[in-house]
């Protein structure tokens, strides 16, 4: 999957997913916000649909955003990091339109916060795209189940859970990053279940990237648990090109 396809997955917008994905994706989700565009491709609209974004001001996530705003999506850019979430609304608002766009300053991390902003709790928010930390994506995704449930009133809708590679092939030099990433896939498999799909009309996806140019990648001498891991992480990355 080339890193557009990849954002646009994400982004729950304009999927051109694998042919394998997609088969169990089509079957499941046909009928609700997808339509079939041609054999083996399956697009979601999103036109109207209110998106949250969390980890929004920066990489992976300010594309989905992006993306979603390009399919006709109204997007809540939330993010921990006001400075750039702020600018990042403002110029996306001008470019999109200022009753499409909004920022919402939030750690993700922070249950009650999370759950107190608008976009959150609001009922018109049918997707949830979320980048950033593993007790966020948990989070974010209970209170997807509450606000989104149909068994709560809500309207049902989608998750997008970004994991990695790495959810499915460990590196040697992120044990930790390793652990919870694969934690975010199988939390994704659990809630994706077709038992909670009928229970709350809420869908739970993962989408697992590998290396992708953001801040993430720059920094990421400086994430290692101990710094002589640099040889293992230089030779776990040794065969990838960063997405852009
Ligand atoms: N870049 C890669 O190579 C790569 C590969 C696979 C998966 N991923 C995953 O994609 C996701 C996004 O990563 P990225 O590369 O875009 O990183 P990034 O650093 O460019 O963006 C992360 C964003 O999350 C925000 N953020 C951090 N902590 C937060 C919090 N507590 N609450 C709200 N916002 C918070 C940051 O301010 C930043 O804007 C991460 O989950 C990462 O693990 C990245």
């Amino acid at each position: 999957m080339c890193v557009h396809e990849c954002v646009v997955a994400a982004a729950a917008a304009a999927a051109h997913v694998k042919v394998t994905w997609q088969a169990t994706a089509a079957n499941q989700y046909r009928g609700s916000v997808g339509r079939t565009i041609d054999k083996g491709l399956w697009k979601m609209d999103v036109k109207g649909r209110v998106a949250l974004v969390t980890g929004a001001a920066s990489g992976i996530g300010k594309s989905c955003a992006v993306e979603l705003l390009n399919e006709g999506a109204m997007v809540s850019i939330c993010d921990i990091n006001t400075v750039e979430g702020e600018k990042l609304a403002e110029t996306l608002s001008t470019e999109y339109g200022k009753d499409r766009v909004i920022f919402c300053q939030c750690d993700v991390t922070d249950y009650s916060q999370f759950e107190g902003k608008d976009s959150c709790k609001s009922t018109k928010t049918t997707i949830l795209n979320q980048n950033s930390k593993t007790n966020g994506v948990i989070r974010g995704t209970l209170l997807a189940q509450r606000y989104m449930g149909t068994d709560r009133g809500g309207q049902g809708g989608i998750v997008v859970n970004i994991g990695s590679n790495v959810s499915i092939n460990p590196y040697a030099s992120v044990p930790i990053y390793s652990a919870t990433k694969a934690a975010i896939v199988n939390f994704t498999r659990a809630f994706g279940h077709q038992y909670h799909v009928d229970l709350t009309g809420v869908k739970v996806m993962a989408l697992c990237p590998s290396a992708t140019d953001s801040k993430l990648l720059e920094d990421v001498g400086k994430q290692l648990l101990w710094p002589r891991y640099v040889d293992a992480w230089l030779r776990d990355v040794a065969s990838s090109v960063p997405q852009r």
